[in-house]
């Protein structure tokens, strides 16, 4: 339409609208994500109804802004919102003049295709060149763009607040949960369509899902992440309406904080989130015993905590074909031959605070601590598997674990590892019920909990309610849609979860405890301690130190616990008492540790950087001042 009234399209001109799904995947929580969401809400929903928007939008975004813009993402995909909006409104016209000005001198490029009967819908391919007057021009129009996109979005917040007065009832909203339908949701009295934003949830759209028809107060409850204002303002980008007064009585599921029976902590921890608790000790405190002490043990809980009782708990363990299911009570667990063993459980997650001081993660800004050391107690899951009938087998198979936390929908906690690891007995996978000599505490997993030793923490799975042998992993989000790594390139636009393998043995790792980063030292001497650990039962067989910034490097002592060949469970303390040299006026003290099978940390975070932050384990660096 646009073009012909250029005079440059002689036919009826028809042209499809861009797959506006490509605009729409971009990194969380930028700006530009918020202005996307909107737009391609009302893309979809035919607010915008403006004929060849697609088309015009697709224009100056390939045409005009890559020439006019850094090259950041979000930027860019803001700035392709903000055009959309602003194509909307009266700006087409301006654009049109401009563009009218500009057509002598630049060549203007259309492939489209006409509404003739061998019509085949085409994309439509734009190119231009001009001299750079014309380039001048575009710069202007440019800022003229980017002045009435933001004039253009404040008016159409005020618009759309005015015309979401539309009245649902309960049963309406109920009745929309599938893509087909339209997926509604509900927050206090308002409801939203979010049915474009359930692909681009940041928990997964399975998450989401969860709330379909109904309201999102009891997930919000459970992930208390949601409410804060930017969230809320995400939101409000989707709202069609108001829930009938009548139908405003308290929601179907409970509501109450799920939270409300999460045992006591001890105030010494870290909190890094509240809600679900996960806490890490401070790092003077972790290298101060090799056993970690329970009350400060990090904890990494997902769900709220469930509350065990005892006497009635029962591990469901399914058989084998031809073996028998069985339903283990504490006291059955106990009449299993015992095992004590140490291991070190540690968070894929530890450490990342120091990937997201090179790029934004998503994920708890772990410091050092998600790491920590116990003694365990209990049945060797080969022991029990063999019970029910399961042996190693030629076919590739997995242990699946569920947890007694659930979500509101009953949705729990599972992981799964290999059942060639389960089965060998050399392995040591444990069903454990003590944890230091007591029985596990609630933020533990008490009663029973899987311990898988040298494997990522992820699949140690508390509250242990269920085991099955599978053909397949675990299909729990925390095991396809979590704790896998990726190259530092792939972001959350190209990120293909099934196409990393789930974290299990995790690599050689270690940490400065003390002195901590900012601290001032005394001069003379100064002592350095830390912990370094490796996965797999892999000894750590040498950590170096170096003063400065890894120039020279010193070896420090390990302490004297023993560590079985192949089955280094534990971490290895170590310490450095070293001189001050003479005149320093700060130390870059940096640490890493070699495991037996020579595998050494990288010296660098960027090159491990992924957008997740797990397996963070580059050289440690702390920097200290030294009294003068
Ligand atoms: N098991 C259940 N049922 N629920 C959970 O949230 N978190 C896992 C794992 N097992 C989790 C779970 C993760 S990610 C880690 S790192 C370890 O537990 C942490 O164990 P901890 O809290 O005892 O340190």
């Amino acid at each position: 339409m646009l073009l012909r009234s250029w005079g440059i399209a002689a036919r009826p001109f028809c042209i499809r609208m861009p797959d506006i799904s490509s605009y729409v995947t971009c990194p969380w929580g930028v700006r530009g994500y918020h202005l996307h969401q909107r737009v391609a809400y009302l893309y979809y929903s035919k607010r915008l109804a403006l004929p060849n928007l697609g088309f015009w939008a697709e224009f100056i975004c390939e045409s005009a802004l890559p020439a006019l813009l850094p090259s950041s993402t979000s930027r860019l995909l803001a700035l392709r919102s903000a055009t959309m909006l602003l194509l909307h409104r009266a700006m087409v016209l301006r654009l049109q003049q401009a563009c009218r000005l500009k057509s002598i001198h630049s060549r203007l490029c259309i492939q489209a295709c006409s509404t003739n009967e061998s019509f085949q819908p085409q994309r439509p391919s734009l190119t231009f060149s001009g001299d750079n007057s014309s380039t001048g021009r575009w710069r202007v129009m440019g800022t003229l763009l980017g002045l009435g996109a933001v004039l253009a979005y404040q008016d159409h917040r005020c618009r759309a607040a005015q015309e979401s007065t539309h009245i649902y009832t309960k049963a309406e909203v109920s009745s929309h949960t599938s893509p087909e339908t339209g997926i509604w949701v509900t927050l206090g009295s308002e409801v939203f369509d979010v049915t474009e934003f359930v692909d681009l949830h940041p928990g997964g759209p399975s998450k989401l899902m969860l709330a379909a028809g109904g309201p999102l107060e009891p997930f919000w409850a459970l992930y208390a992440v949601h409410d804060q204002s930017h969230v809320r303002e995400l939101l409000a980008q989707y709202k069609i309406g108001e829930l009938n007064p009548e139908d405003k009585v308290a929601p179907t599921v409970e509501t109450s904080d799920p939270y409300a029976n999460d045992p006591v902590r001890h105030p010494a921890l870290k909190v890094n989130s509240q809600r679900p608790f996960n806490a890490e000790p401070p790092p003077e405190l972790l290298t101060e015993n090799y056993i970690t002490p329970n009350p400060i043990f990090f904890t990494r809980n997902h769900l709220p905590v469930p509350n065990v009782d005892p006497d009635t708990y029962r591990l469901h363990v399914v058989g084998a074909p031809g073996g028998q299911s069985l339903s283990l009570s504490l006291d059955d667990l106990h009449k299993f031959p015992k095992y004590e063993i140490t291991v070190t459980l540690q968070c894929a997650g530890n450490r990342r605070s120091e990937m997201t001081q090179v790029k934004e993660v998503k994920g708890l800004e772990w410091r050092t601590g998600a790491i920590s050391t116990a003694h365990w107690g209990g049945a060797r899951l080969c022991d029990v598997l063999a019970q029910a009938g399961h042996q190693l087998c030629e076919t590739e198979a997995h242990v699946c674990f569920e947890g007694l936390d659930s979500d509101p929908t009953g949705t729990a906690y599972g992981a799964s590892i290999p059942l060639a690891r389960a089965m060998d007995p050399e392995a040591e996978v444990l069903l454990a019920y003590e944890m230091n000599g007591q029985p596990l505490p609630r933020d533990h997993g008490f009663p029973v909990r899987v311990v898988v030793p040298g494997v990522v923490g992820a699949r140690h799975v508390k509250w242990l309610g269920r085991v099955s042998v599978q053909p397949e992993e675990s299909y729990s989000h925390w095991q396809r849609r979590d704790y896998k790594g990726f190259s530092p390139s792939v972001d959350w636009d190209t990120v293909d979860f099934d196409s990393a393998p789930s974290i299990q043995e995790l690599p050689v790792q270690s940490a400065i405890t003390e002195p901590q980063d900012g601290e001032t030292v005394e001069s003379g001497e100064v002592t350095i301690r830390g912990y370094a650990w490796s996965g797999g039962g892999r000894a750590v067989i040498r950590v170096d130190v170096s003063l400065d910034g890894g120039l020279t490097w010193q070896v420090a002592e390990l302490d004297g616990e023993e560590q079985r060949p192949r089955k280094a469970w534990a971490w290895r303390l170590w310490q450095l008492q070293v001189p001050v040299p003479a005149g320093q006026k700060e130390l870059n003290i940096v640490c890493k540790a070699v495991d037996d099978g020579y595998n050494v940390q990288p010296d660098t975070v960027a090159p491990i950087w992924n957008l997740r932050g797990v397996l963070s384990n580059a050289w440690h660096r702390v920097h200290v001042h030294v009294a003068p």
